[in-house]
């Protein structure tokens, strides 16, 4: 099965370029557009796909303002954050929903524009990632503009594997439990390089990078 990172639709991809920001007198002449890269992540999954953003906005000339795990509420990292322009946000799939301390840094986004990602642990389904990519958008305040987002898989912890097997030890018939295991095996490989590249061409375009 081949697993793909998932860009958000049309409908919550608009795109702003500088110069319509200027326009817009958001940004002043002679000032440069600045970004931060922010993400939560228990197991490293989602900080692989935010350092790979770095990467690539860093080589592509953008200034970055912050780029790295998420800081505390309060933090001088947090200013950092919060005084860029364009923030692109992270998480890690928590019971459908991103990490509760993200969602807390994206209810402060009010008036930048925003790029969401994350990584989970069930893939395949590009429906799923645009799921979860909205319940994460639920905690932005209608005053951020939302420009695009994208998923992708993520390997689980070995714990969940056991949980799974002790429900297929219960019920060798399980389909359920033979179903999830299947998928925990899949996910080991992720995030890919691909996953990666996909992520990263999706921010890009969708910044007007
Ligand atoms: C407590 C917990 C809840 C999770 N909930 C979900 C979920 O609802 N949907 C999903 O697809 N993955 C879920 N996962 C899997 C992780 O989101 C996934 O493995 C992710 O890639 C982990 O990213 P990280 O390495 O950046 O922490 C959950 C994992 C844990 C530990």
């Amino acid at each position: 099965m081949r697993l793909q990172s998932r860009r958000m639709g049309t409908t919550l991809a608009a795109q702003k370029t500088k110069d319509a920001m200027r326009r817009d007198g958001a940004l002043g002449e002679g000032q440069i557009m600045s970004y931060a890269i922010v993400w939560a992540s228990k197991g490293g999954n989602t900080a692989k796909v935010g350092e790979e953003l770095a990467r690539s906005l860093a080589a592509a000339g953008a200034e970055l303002a912050y780029a790295g795990a998420l800081p505390s509420a309060g933090a001088p990292e947090e200013a950092q954050v919060l005084a860029a322009d364009t923030v692109l946000a992270g998480s890690w799939t928590d019971k459908g929903d991103c990490d509760p301390a993200l969602a807390e840094l994206l209810a402060k986004l009010d008036g930048k524009r925003v790029f969401l990602f994350g990584t989970a642990g069930f893939g395949g389904d590009p429906a799923y990632f645009e799921r979860i990519l909205g319940n994460f958008k639920k905690h932005l305040p209608a005053g951020a503009e939302l420009l695009g987002g994208a998923m992708c898989q993520g390997k689980m912890g070995a714990g969940i594997r056991r949980r799974y097997e002790a429900m297929l030890a219960e019920n060798p018939e399980d389909a359920r439990a033979q179903a999830m295991i299947a998928n925990f095996d899949a996910a080991l490989a992720h995030p890919t390089d691909d996953d990666l590249a996909q992520i990263v061409t999706a921010a890009r375009e969708a910044l007007g990078l």
